[in-house]
């Protein structure tokens, strides 16, 4: 996607904590380029799915949602079939089924046919997911791949939602790091030409900085 008429998009992929979302604003401000967490679409499957009281694992039901859902996900809001469900995509019940939900390959494609569209229709962006440089957009101008250690991220995600202990993040991350990573469809991987950055140490104004650097 590099070279003249073509969207410009900046792909930024990595494990839960690793800073995505964060860092995926930002650069997508300092850039004046819009900015899609792909997460929360399979996290807004996920919640329709735990709405109409089907079983996640039901792959045949739980692609049919994916392919009629709604989803309309902008930087602040998650609309679910015309509900907000920003809130809800970030509780502990789609939390739990959002990893059978995305290894569901149905949906992985009806997501990634949404994604390039979205792409399309604003002619570029900053996309931030697990697969973006691998699978969605492998010509992106910039793959970056954030990690940080198991320690610091369960830190951050805890501190995103208080009263949540440390430990039960840190198992939840562990779980969810396995699932991503294993899953046949798309598995959680550095994509190719992917720069890999570390992020425990760095503040959000140095992984930008590093990032918008990589550009230059
Ligand atoms: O980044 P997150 O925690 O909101 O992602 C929610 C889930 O969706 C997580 O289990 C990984 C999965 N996901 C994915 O498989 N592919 C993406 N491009 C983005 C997220």
């Amino acid at each position: 996607m590099t070279g003249s008429g073509s969207p410009r998009v900046i792909a930024i992929d990595g494990p839960a904590g690793s800073g995505k979302s964060t860092v995926a604003r930002a650069v997508a401000d300092r850039l004046g380029l819009q900015y899609l967490d792909t997460g929360a679409m399979y996290r807004g499957v996920a919640h329709a799915v735990l709405r109409e009281g089907i079983d996640p694992s039901d792959g045949a039901a739980v692609s049919e949602v994916a392919r009629n859902v709604t989803l309309d996900v902008t930087r602040s809001h998650c609309m679910v079939d015309g509900e907000d469900a920003s809130a809800a995509i970030r509780g502990p019940e789609v939390t739990g089924a959002v990893s059978a939900v995305a290894a569901n390959p149905e949906v992985r494609g009806e997501m990634v046919a949404r994604q390039r569209a979205w792409v399309v229709e604003r002619g570029g962006g900053v996309m931030e997911g697990r697969d973006i440089g691998s699978v969605v957009f492998p010509d992106a101008e910039l793959k970056v791949y954030l990690t940080a250690s198991p320690e610091v991220r369960a830190r951050r995600r805890a501190a995103e939602a208080p009263g949540v202990d440390v430990d039960s993040v840190a198992a939840d991350i562990r779980r969810r790091d396995e699932a991503d990573s294993s899953r046949a469809a798309s598995p959680l991987v550095t994509a190719d030409g992917a720069r890999v950055l570390d992020t425990s140490d760095l503040t959000v104004d140095g992984v930008v900085d590093a990032i918008v650097g990589m550009l230059r």
